[in-house]
C-alpha cells in the first residue's frame, strides 16, 4: 500500500544532527579517519556508581512498570538536586514528571499547552527539535533571531517585536544548544516578567545547567519567585551533565494542574521512563561522589572551551564566533569564508568532511546557515587534531585576510 503522511506529520523533518553523526559513523566503519565533532553527547562514560545502581536494580527485580510519573525516590532525588543548585529553595517533587529524556518532557508540555492557531516563539538559532515538536502539536513555531552582537541571545525588545495575540509560548534554552550562550539571572528575570505580563507560557530548557563555565550552575527559573514557576515549565535531566544520554531520563517541573495533564498524556504514549534507569538516575542525582565526577567533566569541557577560543583567536582571527559560557558547543560563522550564498554552512560542512574527514553540523539545522556548530564533547587529542584539520581547510579555502 502507498504511504501518505497524515496531517500530523505535515511539517516533520528528521533530525539533521542525528543524520550527520550517522554519516560520520558510517565512514568510520568503512575505515576512514573521521573525527566526529557533530554529536550532542558527552564523550565520558556514565559514572560507575550510577551504572552499578542500574545493574543492581535489574538484579533486584525492579524491572516491572514503575509509577507513570517516575518513582518517588527519583522524584525526591531530582527535587533535592534542583533545590541544592538554587541555594536550597523548596522544589516540590509532586510537580516533577520523569520522562524518556527531556525530549519527551518537552513534547508532553507542548502537546498539553499548544494547539492549532497558537504561536510559540523560539529564539534562533535553536535546538533542532523545538520547531518540530511545536509542529507536532499543530501549533506554529516562530523563530526570533538572536542578536549577533550579544551571543545570539534575544532581549525582551526582540521578543516583543514577534508577539501577537496568538502568542502562547516561548521556549528558552540556557545554556544554549547550539551557541553555548548563557542568559544571566537578570536577563532571565526580565524575560519571565515579560512572559507573565502577556500570559505567555515560558518553557525553560535547562538540560545543560550544570555545564556552566562561570560560578556554580547556570542561572535558572528556580532562582526566581514562585510566581514565575507557576506559569512556566522547566526541563532538566540526567543526559548531559551526568553523561547518561542512553539511559533516557529527563523531567519537567510544572504547575500541578499541567503536571496532571502531562502525566495522563504520558500514560498513553510511553507509560513512563525505563524503570532500572530510574534507579541509576536516583544515584546520579543524590551521590556526592558523582557530584565530584560531574565537576571533573565540567572542568574538562571548560578546558576544551578555552583551548578552542585560543586557537580561533590565534589562528583564525577574522572568524566570528560565540564564546561559549556553558554546554559543549562552539558556534562560528562561515559565510565570509564560502561566499556561495544560500547553502553556506551546508557547503562548508560537506567540503570539510570530504577533504579533511571532520564532521560538524551546518547552522541551517538550527535555523541559520551562515554558521556551523562544533561539539567539543570529544577527547583533547581529537579536538586538537580536528582544529589542525579545520585551520588547514580554512587556509586552503583562502579566506584571505581573515586567516593568518
Ligand atoms: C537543548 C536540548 N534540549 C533537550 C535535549 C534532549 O535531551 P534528552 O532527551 O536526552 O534529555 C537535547 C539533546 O541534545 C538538547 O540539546
Amino acid at each position: 500500500m502507498t504511504f501518505t503522511r497524515s496531517a500530523n506529520l505535515a511539517n516533520l523533518k528528521s533530525s539533521e544532527t542525528v543524520a550527520i553523526s550517522t554519516e560520520a559513523k558510517r565512514r568510520r566503519a568503512a575505515g576512514e579517519n573521521v573525527l566526529d565533532l557533530g554529536a550532542g553527547e558527552p564523550d565520558f562514560d556514565t559514572p560507575q556508581r550510577a551504572a552499578d545502581a542500574g545493574i543492581a536494580a535489574i538484579r533486584a527485580g525492579k524491572t516491572r512498570y514503575a509509577p507513570n510519573v517516575g518513582t518517588s525516590e527519583l522524584r525526591s532525588a531530582m527535587a533535592g538536586a534542583l533545590s541544592r543548585m538554587s541555594g536550597g529553595r523548596p522544589v516540590d517533587p509532586e510537580r516533577l514528571i520523569v520522562s524518556n529524556g527531556s525530549k519527551q518532557a518537552l513534547f508532553n508540555a507542548c502537546f498539553a499547552l499548544f494547539g492549532p492557531g497558537d504561536r510559540v516563539l523560539i529564539p534562533s538559532p535553536a535546538w533542532v527539535s523545538y520547531p518540530q515538536i511545536v509542529h507536532l502539536a499543530r501549533a506554529e513555531p516562530v523563530p526570533v533571531p538572536g542578536d549577533p552582537e550579544w551571543g545570539l541571545k534575544v532581549s525582551v525588545a526582540d521578543l516583543e517585536r514577534f508577539r501577537d495575540k496568538h502568542t502562547r509560548g516561548l521556549i528558552l534554552c540556557s545554556p544554549c544548544n547550539p551557541t553555548g550562550a548563557v542568559y544571566t539571572g537578570a536577563e532571565m528575570a526580565a524575560i519571565a516578567e515579560w512572559a507573565g505580563t502577556h500570559g505567555i507560557w515560558l518553557l525553560s530548557d535547562e538540560i545543560y545547567r550544570r555545564i556552566h563555565f562561570g560560578e556554580g550552575p547556570a542561572p535558572s527559573l528556580f532562582d526566581l519567585d514562585d510566581t514565575v514557576l507557576d506559569r512556566s515549565v522547566v526541563f532538566y535531566g540526567a543526559s548531559k551533565a551526568y553523561a547518561m544520554t542512553g539511559w533516557r531520563i529527563g523531567a519537567s517541573y510544572a504547575p500541578i494542574e499541567l503536571t496532571r495533564a502531562m502525566a495522563a498524556l504520558q500514560s498513553h504514549t510511553t507509560t513512563g521512563a525505563n524503570h532500572p534507569a530510574m534507579w541509576a538516575a536516583t544515584t546520579a542525582f543524590s551521590d556526592p561522589e558523582i557530584d565530584v565526577e560531574v565537576e571533573r567533566m565540567v572542568a574538562a569541557f571548560r578546558r576544551r572551551r578555552d583551548y578552542l577560543v585560543a586557537r580561533f583567536q590565534d589562528q583564525l582571527p577574522g572568524v566570528e564566533f560565540v564564546e561559549p559560557h556553558g554546554a559543549f558547543y562552539f558556534f562560528f560563522r562561515v559565510d565570509a569564508m564560502v561566499p556561495d550564498a544560500g547553502l553556506v554552512g551546508a557547503a562548508f560542512c560537506e567540503q570539510l568532511m570530504q577533504q579533511e574527514g571532520v564532521a560538524l553540523v551546518p547552522g541551517g539545522a538550527f535555523g541559520d546557515d551562515r554558521w556551523v556548530r562544533l561539539s567539543f564533547a570529544v577527547s583533547d587529542a581529537e579536538l586538537e587534531a580536528a582544529c589542525d584539520r579545520l585551520v588547514q581547510f580554512v587556509v586552503r579555502l583562502g579566506a584571505g585576510a581573515a586567516v593568518r
